[in-house]
């Protein structure tokens, strides 16, 4: 038996306690892993939508989340981003657990999603959208304004928030439609335009809920080539699409979700050879 344990040399001993006090802290601090939902459950009266789902998202890559309809991908987005309640089950987002928490508090920390159905302001611009969007705004309360120092401040933050607009338009190709009512868009224009507000909010990790639905080939090309650049930049994204080409050409790593679980997990080529995922949907092409 070795008694290495016991060598004299003690400094040797205090380098690898502190070695493993840092290992141990990584291991409970998952930042490889930012999303991490665990037996998530969402009943609606006597629906079970979501029924014990676990999975983790890898930290700078675009996961995708697959399955027939009413599998409950868009629930589980719901309660990943506080829209719902979950019934059961915990959500962590980097390190944290983030379960019940309101949208906007955990938009605060970086977790923002787009809706299945783009939700823009009709009556605004799209610059006006756009420059809603962003969290942890200075606002001109009363006691700012009439504060000289504070009332720099928020002009100065106007002029940011407008820059940052633009540049926002310019990157998603719709800056030409800055003062056109959003109501005006056609749907793959306010699929843009949900990305870029999404964008102003300044995230780490963006749910894509049926990105491309309604989107035509063009407009999904530059979308589908936006996401790419930002995910170079080190964006995290989680994308539920029903288009299977997309999904296995762009999704390093695929979800699949059946009646509120997960069924599977894997690279494009584990899911399309998987028999239970096929079966799932019943033979449509995948
Ligand atoms: N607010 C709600 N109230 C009651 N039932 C709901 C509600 N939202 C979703 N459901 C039900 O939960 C199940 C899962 O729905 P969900 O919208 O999450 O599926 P989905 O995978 O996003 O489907 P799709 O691909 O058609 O968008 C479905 O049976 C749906 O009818
Ligand atoms: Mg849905």
């Amino acid at each position: 038996m070795s008694d290495a344990g016991t060598a004299p040399n003690s400094s040797v001993d205090e380098a690898e306690t502190a070695d493993s006090a840092v290992e141990a802290a990584a291991r409970h601090t998952p930042r490889g892993l930012p999303l991490r939902v665990e037996n998530l459950r969402k009943e609606f009266g006597g629906i079970t939508a979501v029924d014990g789902a676990t999975f983790s998202v890898e930290a700078g890559s675009l996961t995708g989340l697959i399955g027939p309809n009413g599998a409950g991908k868009s629930t589980t987005f719901n309660c990943i981003t506080g829209v719902h309640d979950p019934t059961a089950g915990h959500v962590y987002f980097q390190g944290e657990e983030i379960t019940g928490l309101r949208p906007d508090q955990i938009a605060n920390r970086g977790l923002v999603r787009t809706f299945q159905i783009a939700r823009e302001l009709h009556d605004m611009t799209v610059l006006e959208n756009v420059m809603l969007a962003p969290r942890g705004q200075v606002g001109e309360s009363l006691v700012r304004s009439v504060l000289p120092g504070l009332r720099r401040e928020v002009v100065e933050q106007e002029r940011e928030l407008h820059e940052r607009a633009w540049e926002t338009l310019e990157f998603f190709e719709i800056d030409h439609l800055a003062f056109e009512f959003a109501g005006n868009l056609s749907g793959g224009q306010r699929k843009l335009l949900e990305m870029a507000r999404v964008l102003m909010t300044d995230p780490e990790m963006v749910l894509l809920d049926e990105p491309l639905a309604g989107v035509n080939p063009t407009l999904e090309r530059k979308l589908l080539g936006r996401v790419h650049d930002l995910r170079e930049d080190g964006y995290t994204f989680l994308l539920v699409e029903h288009d299977m080409d997309v999904i296995m050409n762009n999704c390093e790593h695929i979800i699949v979700m059946h009646q509120g679980k997960v069924l599977a997990e894997g690279e494009a080529a584990d899911i399309r050879n998987n028999e239970q995922v096929v079966e799932a949907y019943l033979g449509e092409t995948i």
